[in-house]
């Protein structure tokens, strides 16, 4: 097996938990790929906070340029959140032909542009799977699966702080109970404003749009509401018209304009985004030979997330199983469970 020295900018929710995932899946990951990714560094703003997953010593480090000059690392996992200095950090990796993965909507919608053009310049990949609807691969399926396909209209719940609020809402909690629940689980962003008030779910809605219609839809041409202003009375008046309250992202492909907008909305009980509670997520892919695809899972959350992080950090690095094929060497030795023992 080949030894791959990875790199994280940031060690918090996902950070930390994008470590654990690849300790705890080493052997997985080596059976599909041939590599070990084994984390050398991780900048942080405090060496000297506790954290719940403790690197080696000597991991830790405040100073970017333990990254960026350490020429043994094959991959780096952008994690930290933020544009700035996140955006110069990437740029800097990319234009010295550093692959990077990307957690980060915020600056996929707002400096996309910059950065993939230095990535395409320097012939390496910036991959950003985790930056819309965490484990959900969302961005895979568009850019792979449905690549043939002329999807003209995305549809969503795509942010997990807004929609747990809202589901718990339903159950009588009040709005500021339940936000605080969704920053105690990691799953509200550094500033949760950026849930509240639509913004994380326009970068999403944005980034969505311009990978399903294969053009750049700026953030700017998002119209965005939150869900700050509504209340018990507005949920409550929903479930009476048998609908759910959420905040959808919702962006429309005619002709050659698009309209892409965040708001909240009520939807109707037999909708299949009626039934999407708590920090779940969800979307929508309308298209010409699809119809329509659905697809659900955990939208937020450490583990949900790094899920999606490793699995770009694994394409860049490649793989050298055979595939789907009889006997194929990365398969898994399992024995058939009799029938009964299954309980
Ligand atoms: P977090 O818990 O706040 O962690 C951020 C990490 O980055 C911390 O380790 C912090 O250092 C470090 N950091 C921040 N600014 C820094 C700077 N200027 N210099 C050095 N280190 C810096 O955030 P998170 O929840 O893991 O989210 C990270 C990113 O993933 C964000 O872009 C977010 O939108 C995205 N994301 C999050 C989730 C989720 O459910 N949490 C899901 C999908 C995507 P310290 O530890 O020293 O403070
Ligand atoms: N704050 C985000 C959310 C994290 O609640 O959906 C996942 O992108």
């Amino acid at each position: 097996s080949v030894d791959v020295p990875v790199a994280l900018l940031g060690y918090g929710t996902v950070g930390a938990a994008v470590h654990r995932l690849l300790e705890e899946s080493a052997d997985e990951i080596e059976r599909a790929t041939g590599h070990r990714l084994r984390v050398t560094r991780a900048l942080v703003r405090d060496t000297s906070k506790d954290r719940g997953f403790s690197p080696e010593p000597g991991v830790l480090s405040d100073d970017f340029a333990t990254i960026r000059d350490d020429p043994a690392i094959q991959v780096v996992a952008e994690v930290m959140g933020g544009v700035d200095p996140a955006g110069d950090y990437v740029l800097e990796l990319l234009r010295a032909g550093r692959p990077v993965v990307t957690a980060n909507k915020q600056l996929v919608a707002r400096r996309g542009a910059e950065l993939f053009e230095a990535a395409a310049a320097g012939g390496v990949q910036l991959r950003f799977e985790a930056s819309v609807c965490a484990a959900i691969p969302v961005i895979k399926v568009l850019r792979e699966s449905l690549v043939v396909t002329n999807v003209h209209r995305v549809l969503g719940i795509v942010n997990g702080t807004t929609n747990l609020i809202l589901s718990a809402m339903e159950g009588g909690r009040p709005y500021g109970e339940a936000l605080a629940e969704a920053q105690r689980l990691g799953f509200a962003e550094a500033d949760p404003t950026e849930d509240v008030a639509g913004i994380d779910a326009a970068a999403k809605t944005a980034i969505l749009a311009t990978v399903a219609f294969g053009t750049r839809v700026p953030l700017d041409w998002v119209d965005v509401e939150g869900i700050e202003h509504v209340t018990l009375d507005h949920v409550v008046a929903a479930r009476a018209l048998d609908m759910h309250l959420k905040l959808i992202g919702r962006a429309t492909l005619v002709g050659d304009r698009v309209d892409v907008r965040v708001g909240p909305a009520f939807v109707d009980r037999h909708h299949p985004l009626a039934a999407v509670e708590g920090a779940f997520n969800a979307v929508m892919l309308q298209g010409d030979a699809i119809r329509e695809i659905t697809l659900e899972g955990p939208g937020a959350g450490g583990i949900e997330t790094a899920s999606a992080v490793v699995a770009d950090m694994v394409s860049v690095v490649g793989t050298t199983g055979t595939g789907f094929l009889q006997n194929d060497p990365v398969w898994r030795k399992l024995e058939r469970l009799p029938a009964g023992d299954l309980t």
